[in-house]
């Protein structure tokens, strides 16, 4: 008998298995569609996909390696934003990367790249915004759509927030500092309270060379620049990612190249300072392709993921959140100067809105102590810790920002497992980050390796089921509840909600979480909440449990900090002594709040999500399914590691086809919520 009065959402769907096969896994009753794959025509002008190597014209189709992604809706007529919009939408997304091979006949040539290689390479990155529309029950992309556009590493933007004008960002693009050229390696997104995308620009820096004899005009081995490109990740020498600085003299080649070769002082006469104009979170209006999109340098310059907007109240700063995602970086908040005015939810224009609310404010990066607690220490120049910084002489507040891990450095901020992406509950205003893995997290650290820490409390070179690589590498998502509940807290406390594991791996030592069969995953990547819900969404991005299963996608409905226990890990070192790390660890989840929702094909990452307003549709985004034969140039179909789409009847090519980065759109069979049953929605 139904039980009486309103029940609140429970999970409701049975746990998806772990799996290698080559398909999209998803639970019984719910369908999985392919609906935008790489290469798909956004226009009626450009020809359909034939996915054998010789399509051109990436302006004009989707891009590769879709990640993140934001739904923005529109009326039914299509002619306005509706944000209750659930039938007819601009899907804003990511195309992070390429799988070199496959976008190319037989494979990629080696430098000297082919201007005819680079050409396609280089749009096949950057944004879509690509109109999707719900018609006799099934969401379709609409080609020839007016929304539908493709933003690429060569689209001008604007560079807005402190940075701006500074001699750091002046180019032979713009002398004075204040335009740019395109966005590249656009990892996770956001959505802000006024209805427009964030994307973040993450591993750029591979993109650039730097010549190892590039030094004596400015100032060495040890100048300014050379700290600044060595702490991005980057060595002078180090070709860079695809070679494009070789396939031509023509500007849009020769950028890629940040040796000194004019003879300013201040790089207007070359692409010096290229490199700056990359690495932070810009704005984009899906509904408007005449504002011109905006580098919001306020918010930092690292390698960006997803930007969370804490819980807004009227009349008080807004906070976004935001992580760096290499081995040893940060967490950090911005929080705007202006004072959130709930009028702004829908104005006349977003970009300006923007303006208002994120090219002023303060920059924080974390630091978790042991006990529990935590602080956000502001990166500002008036710091004795950055003005005084021995390894960096900051010049003003513009470099702090430009070269914000170099700040975050000089305020001793916690050293974090690869911040992935950050998502807000959208009931308690927490704020979860994955920290995806890192196999440099050490009990006897040597070099650049790191010690373990409360917050980052777990090596595995002492567990009974260790894998050859040590470290933490099946990651964690770390929480935290700002003090008083307030976007501008300088304070926080924190525990771990969930930590990565093989459901078989030592519950005292490595699966902390007690995860079982049905939750286990490693490498947690894209995070997110469903503001319908309230439940959250985990996708993975891993190697270390590939041997086993392919990516997935899990769905929680968690606690709060909190509500778990301290916890305290020993390790043996080499000399038989012990090492005891105090942690805390989120409530072990059960078979009610966490279960595994999806499964991916072979070799991809599951990564990007959003929904419709009423919660009956879910994006997702497969990524590089595939990706591992890339570099190989292997021509044999049958070598190939995916098929996916093709093999799922998605486009030419069947089951013999080059595998496709694609969004697939997920309903319930009788129409229900995802994931959910119950009455008491938010
Ligand atoms: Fe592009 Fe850190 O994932
Ligand atoms: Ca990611
Ligand atoms: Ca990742
Ligand atoms: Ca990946």
């Amino acid at each position: 008998t139904p039980a009486a009065g309103p029940q609140p959402l429970r999970l409701s769907f049975a746990a998806v298995a772990k799996s290698t096969a080559d398909v999209v896994s998803v639970p019984a009753g719910y369908t999985a569609t392919v609906l935008y794959a790489v290469g798909d025509p956004l226009d009626a002008a450009t020809p359909d996909y034939r996915n054998d190597g010789t399509d051109t014209g990436f302006e004009n189709r989707a891009g590769d390696h879709h990640d993140g992604m934001e739904y923005f809706g529109l009326n039914a007529a299509g002619t306005a934003r509706d944000a209750a919009g659930s039938d007819r939408a601009i899907l804003a997304m990511n195309h992070e990367a390429l799988t070199d091979q496959f976008l190319h006949a037989a494979g990629t040539t080696p430098n000297p790249r082919p201007a005819a290689e680079a050409d396609k390479e280089i749009p096949a990155h950057g944004l879509s915004f690509v109109e999707v529309r719900k018609q006799n029950g099934r969401f379709a992309y609409v080609k020839g759509s007016a929304y539908n556009r493709r933003v690429t590493p060569l689209t001008p933007m604007r560079i807005h927030g402190p940075a701006r004008s500074s001699t750091l960002m002046k180019t032979l693009f713009s002398s004075v500092g204040t335009d740019c050229r395109g966005t590249i390696n656009n990892c996770g997104t956001g959505i802000t309270p006024w209805g427009s995308f964030l994307t973040g620009e993450e591993n750029w820096a591979g993109y650039f060379t730097r010549s190892s004899t590039d030094n004596t005009a400015r100032g060495g081995a040890t100048a300014r620049s050379v700290v600044s490109l060595n702490r991005y990740g980057r060595a002078q020498g180090a070709a860079s990612r695809h070679g494009w600085e070789t396939a031509g003299a023509a500007d849009a080649y020769a950028r890629w190249n940040i040796s000194q070769v004019g003879a300013s002082t201040d790089g207007t006469d070359d692409y010096r300072n290229e490199l700056n104009t990359f690495g932070w979170m810009v704005e984009a209006d899906p509904y408007d392709g005449t504002q011109a999109l905006r580098k919001r340098t306020a918010l930092g310059r690292f390698a960006h993921e997803s930007a969370a907007f804490g819980l807004r109240a009227p009349g008080r700063p807004l906070a976004v959140y935001m992580g760096d995602d290499s081995r040893g970086e940060y967490i950090y908040k911005f929080v705007s100067a202006a004072n959130w005015d709930a009028a702004d939810a829908n104005p006349a224009n977003r970009i300006t809105t923007g303006d208002k609310y994120l090219d002023a404010g303060k920059l924080y990066v974390a630091k978790f102590n042991a006990d529990g607690t935590g602080q956000w220490i502001e990166l500002a120049i008036a710091n004795p810790a950055i003005s005084g910084y021995a390894t960096y002489t900051f010049a003003d507040q513009a470099d702090v920002l430009v070269n914000a891990r170099l700040a975050a450095d000089a305020l001793g901020a916690t050293k974090m497992d690869r911040p992935e992406w950050c998502a807000v509950h959208p009931v308690t205003g927490e704020i979860y980050y994955t920290l995806t893995n890192n196999s440099n997290r050490k009990v006897e650290p040597t070099g650049t390796q790191m010690a373990l820490d409360a917050a980052n409390p777990r090596a595995y070179t002492d567990a009974p089921t260790a894998p050859s690589a040590p470290g933490n590498i099946n990651g964690h998502i770390v929480r935290m509840r700002e003090t008083g509940g307030d976007t501008a807290a300088t304070g926080f406390t924190w525990d771990i909600y969930l930590f990565g594991a093989e459901a078989g791996m030592d519950p005292a030592k490595v699966n902390l979480s007690s995860l079982t069969a049905d939750q286990d995953f490693s490498s947690p990547d894209g995070l997110w909440f469903s503001a319908k819900t309230g439940f959250v969404f985990i996708q993975t991005d891993d190697g270390a449990f590939t041997d086993v299963t392919n990516c997935m996608m899990l769905v929680g409905k968690p606690g709060q900090v909190g509500d778990g226990a301290t916890r305290v890990l020993q390790y043996t070192k080499g000399d038989g002594s012990t090492l005891d790390v105090q942690t805390r660890v989120g409530a072990t989840p059960g078979a009610d709040t966490l279960r595994r929702f999806l499964v991916g094909p072979a070799d991809c990452e599951i990564t990007g999500i959003c929904e419709t307003p009423d919660g009956r549709a879910l994006f997702v985004n497969v990524q590089h399914p595939g990706e591992s034969i890339s570099k190989a140039n292997v021509t044999d179909p049958t070598k190939y590691l995916s098929h996916w789409p093709g093999n799922a009847g998605y486009g030419a090519g069947g089951a013999g086809a080059r595998p496709r980065s694609a969004t697939i759109v997920i309903t319930r069979d009788n129409g229900g919520l995802i994931a959910a049953d119950g009455d008491a929605v938010l």
